[in-house]
């Protein structure tokens, strides 16, 4: 049999002495499998046998995960993290990272971030080039009188808004139908308790305490509202109109859109419309990444920033980038990180480490790039049927005025 010297070993697997003196001592122990041999007095050595070879190799791949490990920045989610997000919002925080290294961007409204929004959309709103906001009042003005014929000789109508923002795109709306005394209830939607308060802050402050304001705090991807409704069909006469508004693009920022779509429609009553305005596929729209809220020009607006910043993630980590990828049709924003990171969340019964590599990129925001003709399909594969539409004279934005479909939404 032949043996090893030390220094072979040494050269062989750039391991230091110290190391194959622990791996002899530890086979002596019976603790490793390496066939060693006594081959001078005091003098173990390791065979030089193929086994042997694949067992060095494999604790030389260990020992190099090892110190990787130890290398690894570990990041703990701030306490204000654990006091914003109920566990379940947590979990799908963390599952979402892992599986789709992407943030939902529905996290980025709570606390700060509703702040953030209120104070962009304002912006948005006193701008003089288009925007999706100012774009949605117009096309909203311009849509009333479509509006007044659906809504026919219904005495009572329900603004149902869903993902409210600060209230801005729906105040024409309300009151145009509290000017008309047909405004029953105004129902707000949305999964930020922060942004609902804010949007209610306003309408009662716009119309004097005279909209009846509801909010409710639901992820309107995953829950229904047609609970809400029940009250207003308790009696055969007046049923009311609900007419269920999804403004400012907020469906191009889901993973899966259809899939909400489908949702809203099944909460839908048949004679209910569905009001959506959106950013149509241009290519200026490729271009427009200006989240920014006029004050502060760092490249991730805060909403963006804001659930990295709670798990600890800080700007030293990582690089920021955007871009229209044209292959995923989609706007993206995402960081790309500079070095390995663990994320250590602590869960009731203990720890959950997700572990991040460097070069990985996270998600942070896409918008999905449609043309008019496309979102015509979308909705009418989702069971949601075009009753009226119209584009701005730039044919950059569009509104869709429909109604729930007989025919069963397509599923494939
Ligand atoms: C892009 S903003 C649009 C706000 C407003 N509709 C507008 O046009 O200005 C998206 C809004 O939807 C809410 N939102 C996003 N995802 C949501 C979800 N899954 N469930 C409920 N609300 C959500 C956000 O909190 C935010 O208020």
């Amino acid at each position: 049999m032949k043996y090893l010297t030390n220094r072979q070993i040494t050269d062989l697997y750039k391991v230091s002495f110290d190391a194959v003196r622990k791996w002899i001592n530890a086979a002596r122990e019976g603790k490793n499998e390496l066939q060693i041999a006594l081959t001078e007095p005091d003098k173990w050595q390791i065979a030089d046998t193929s086994k042997n070879h694949e067992i060095m190799k494999g604790m030389v791949a260990r020992g190099k995960t090892r110190k990787n490990r130890l290398a690894l920045k570990m990041t703990d989610p701030k306490p204000e993290f654990y006091e914003l997000y109920s566990p379940a919002q947590q979990l799908d925080i963390i599952s979402s990272i892992e599986t789709y290294r992407e943030i939902p961007l529905q996290y980025g409204y709570f606390d700060g971030g509703a702040e953030y929004w209120d104070k962009y959309a304002n912006r948005l709103l006193n701008e003089q080039s288009a925007n999706m906001l100012n774009k949605t009042v117009e096309l909203i003005a311009s849509n009333l009188a479509n509006l007044d014929r659906l809504i026919g000789n219904h005495k009572r109508v329900n603004v149902i808004d869903l993902g409210v923002g600060n209230g801005l795109p729906v105040k024409g709306l309300l009151d145009h139908l509290l000017k008309r005394g047909v405004l029953n209830r105004y129902v707000g939607i949305d999964l930020s308790h922060n942004m609902l308060e804010i949007a209610k802050q306003n309408i009662d402050r716009w119309f004097d305490g005279k909209v009846s304001v509801e909010t409710y705090a639901r992820d309107m991807t995953t829950e229904r509202f047609k609970d809400l409704l029940v009250a207003d069909y308790d009696t055969d006469t007046d049923k009311p109109l609900n007419i269920v508004t999804l403004l400012g693009a907020t469906l191009l920022n889901l993973r899966d859109p259809e899939d909400m779509l489908r949702l809203v429609r099944a909460s839908m009553m048949p004679d209910d419309v569905l009001v959506y305005t959106t950013k149509l596929d241009t290519a200026n729209a490729r271009r427009y990444f200006d989240f920014n809220t006029g004050e502060d020009a760092a490249m991730l607006a805060d909403d963006h920033r804001m659930v990295i910043e709670l798990l600890g993630i800080d700007p030293s980590m990582y690089e920021p980038e955007q871009f229209y990828d044209a292959a995923l049709r989609s706007r993206l924003i995402r960081i790309r990180l500079k070095l390995d990171v663990t994320v250590r969340f602590k869960r009731a019964g203990g720890e959950w480490r997700v572990e991040l590599n460097r070069n990985d990129t996270i998600t942070l925001w896409r918008a999905w790039h449609l043309t008019a003709r496309e979102t015509v399909d979308q909705f009418d594969q989702s069971g949601l049927r075009l009753l009226d539409a119209s584009v701005t004279p730039d044919d950059e934005y569009l509104i869709t005025i429909s109604r729930p479909s007989i025919i069963k939404p397509n599923r494939g």
